[in-house]
Formats: C-alpha cells, structure tokens, sequence
C-alpha cells in the first residue's frame, strides 16, 4: 500500500539483500521511521515491543528473524535458541508459532550450509502468500460490502465499524479486515469507517493513518462510542481481523472486539470477522478457556501516548500516582456472536461445519 505516492510493504529485505527493513509503528501515525534489523535479536525486540504489531506481519517478522539468526550462525544450537527465544515474544496471536514452526521444520532437516539461503527463502514466501492471502479475503469482503452497498439509499455511504488495526501495517500488504474495505473504494463504492481508537495502544491512529493515506473517509471514534452508533443505525457492518480463530470459530482479537459483538448482535448488526488460514488453530476448541491472553505493562494503560504541539512524542500519566492497573492485550469472541468468516478460500459460518468445509486439510492434519 502507499504513503506519500510511494508503495510499501509492511517488512522488506534491505539493500544489501539480508539485513530486514520494517516501520516502526510505536512512532506511527507521527512519524514515518524505517528501522532496520540486523540480528535475530533485533527482531524479538521488535515483536515485543511493538515495532511491528498484527498477527500476520509478526510471523513473517519471526521467520525473518529465523533467517538472521541463521546468518549469525547456521548451527542446530542457534536454530533451537532462535526458536526459543522468538515464540516468547507474544503469546497469543497464532501465526507467530505457526511461522516459526514451518520455518524450524525445513531448517532442521537443511544441511547446515544451506541454511541461510533456505531461512531466507522461507522468509520470503511466508510474506509473499501473506500479500496473496489478503488479497484473496479482500476479493471475497468485497462482495459483502457491494451487497450492503446496493441495499442503501442512492448516495448514501456504507458505514463500517473497525477496531484496531487489521490492515496493511498489521499483515505485509491489503490488510485482512481493511482489505474488503480497500477494494470497495478502488471500486468506486461510497464507504465511511468508524474507527475504534482501541485503548490502550491505540491502533485505530494506525487505521486511521492507513485510511487517511488510501483517501477512504473515516472517523475516529472512542472505543465506547461503538454501542451507540449501533442503536442509532448509524453502521451497516462491523469488520475487524483475528489473532487466533479456534476449530470451532471462537475468535481472539484485540480487547475491546466481544463489546463490540455484543452490541453488534444486540442491534442486529452483521459482525464479520477476515482471516488468512495462517491465523486458524484447529488444535483449540474453546477460545475463551484455551487461548492464552497477552497481559502487557501497567504503563500502558495508566499512559496515553501522542505528540505534543511542539510536535515531541510524549507519554502522558492519566491515572493517580500508584493506582494498580491491569491490561489485557485480547479478548475472546464467541462463534455465535459473528455472522461469517471472511478467508482467502471464501466466506464461512464461524462454525466447525463452516471452517471444515473450506479447510478440510487443515482439520485433517489433527489426530
Ligand atoms: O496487539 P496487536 O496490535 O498486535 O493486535 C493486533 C490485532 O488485534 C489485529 O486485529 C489482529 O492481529 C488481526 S489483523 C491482521
């Protein structure tokens, strides 16, 4: 996708053909800064910290990071150390593990001095069939905004709900839930978003920066707002991404996604959840019992963070000195509470039936 004219990707190889190159997003929508990765290290650091963010581009981060730590050096050592190391770095969005283990896989049985080509390889196609996925669910969205759209009075725009951010930033390129939404203004259809800020990292100011630079019309929107909106008919479809989509269609997304469902289901609003295969976990049945929910720092959330009109970055305390908080990074939304499951093989009930029939070689994999 394009900032500024200039077509990006959300992670590349950099010049001297193995160094990675990434934003980085803590300074985003402020500031665009390229950083740049030179060791598996550097990697972990930047999925932990949040340089980069979304299930889908961590992966493809991961499996860089696999190559760089096999450029440093291609022993069994390394590739176990790398493994180890990078799977700690955010536990619930799926897709990390799922990188990391068909990256580890192939090396294992790669003679060692093949290693760094085929880590790289590896790399590369996990973020090029990302760019296809997404494309893909962007396809399939599509229809089901033409459909709302040819519902609505002549001229009158689709009103979308967001929350966080599940586009281009959060994958290598289109985006899951941002893709539909994409193609549907390059197809000429009259759109407006509502963007959940989505508290405490805001990444609806990613959203925001991303739909802003596509020229998508687009409001910014507190994450309590949501509700009302819906009671006052004022969204047509709500459409966020996943981090982790379990057998039965439970989906965990960012926190903040079950409100949103529950008031999405209380007025009668379809709910819709993209995601690339990559993002199923058929080896979970129970979201909310089974999938492990990331608890980051306090300061997160007793913090907000933005710029100052001198144009610093800042953090800004909004609690008293010492109040304890707690900051769940996901919640978990139940299959019934979501209309359809937007996939690159197309659109399914958030149901096993429904996952199963697209994805008969996923479910077959299990015991
Ligand atoms: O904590 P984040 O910013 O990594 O969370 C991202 C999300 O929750 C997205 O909605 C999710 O990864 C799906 S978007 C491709």
């Amino acid at each position: 996708m394009k900032i500024n004219g200039t077509h990006y990707r959300s992670v590349w190889l950099a010049d001297d053909g193995y160094t990675v190159e990434i934003f980085d997003q803590t300074k985003l929508p402020f500031q665009v800064q390229i950083i740049r990765l030179h060791t598996m290290q550097d990697a972990a650091i930047a999925i932990k910290e949040m340089w980069v963010r979304g299930a889908p581009l961590i992966g493809a981060v991961a499996a860089y990071g696999m190559a760089l730590a096999m450029r440093q050096e291609n022993s069994d050592e390394k590739l176990q150390q790398a493994y180890d190391i990078l799977v700690k770095t955010r536990p619930t969005a799926v897709n990390l593990k799922w990188a990391l283990e068909r990256s580890y896989r192939i090396l294992k049985n790669t003679e060692h001095a093949l290693r760094v080509e085929t880590a790289y390889r590896i790399a590369d196609e996990i973020a090029d069939e990302d760019v296809e996925l997404c494309r893909k669910i962007g396809e399939h969205g599509l229809k089901i905004i033409q459909s709302v759209a040819e519902t609505k009075p002549v001229g009158e725009a689709v009103n979308i709900l967001t929350h966080c951010n599940a586009g281009w930033l959060a994958t290598v390129d289109w985006g899951t839930a941002l893709a539909p939404i994409y193609m549907a203004h390059d197809a000429g259809i009259k759109l407006h978003v509502w963007v959940d800020e989505t508290r405490p990292r805001n990444q609806g100011g990613l959203t925001a920066f991303e739909l802003g630079s596509h020229g998508v019309p687009h409001t910014l929107i507190a994450d309590n707002a949501g509700g009302h909106l819906m009671q006052h008919g004022k969204v047509d479809l709500c459409m966020v991404g996943t981090d982790r989509t379990t057998a039965r269609g439970d989906v965990c997304n960012k926190i903040g996604t079950y409100l949103k469902a529950l008031a999405a289901k209380a007025n009668q609003v379809p709910f819709y959840v993209a995601l690339p295969s990559p993002t199923l976990d058929v080896t979970v049945w129970d979201g909310v019992k089974e999938i492990p929910i990331e608890q980051r720092s306090d300061e997160e959330q007793s913090h907000v963070y933005g710029i100052t009109p001198e144009g610093t970055r800042s953090w800004v305390n909004t609690a008293p000195q010492g109040t304890f908080c707690e900051n769940y990074a996901f919640d978990v939304t139940p299959a019934e509470f979501i209309t359809g499951l937007i996939t690159e093989r197309g659109i399914c009930a958030a149901s096993e039936e429904g996952l199963r029939a697209l994805f008969p070689d996923l479910y077959r994999q299990q015991p």
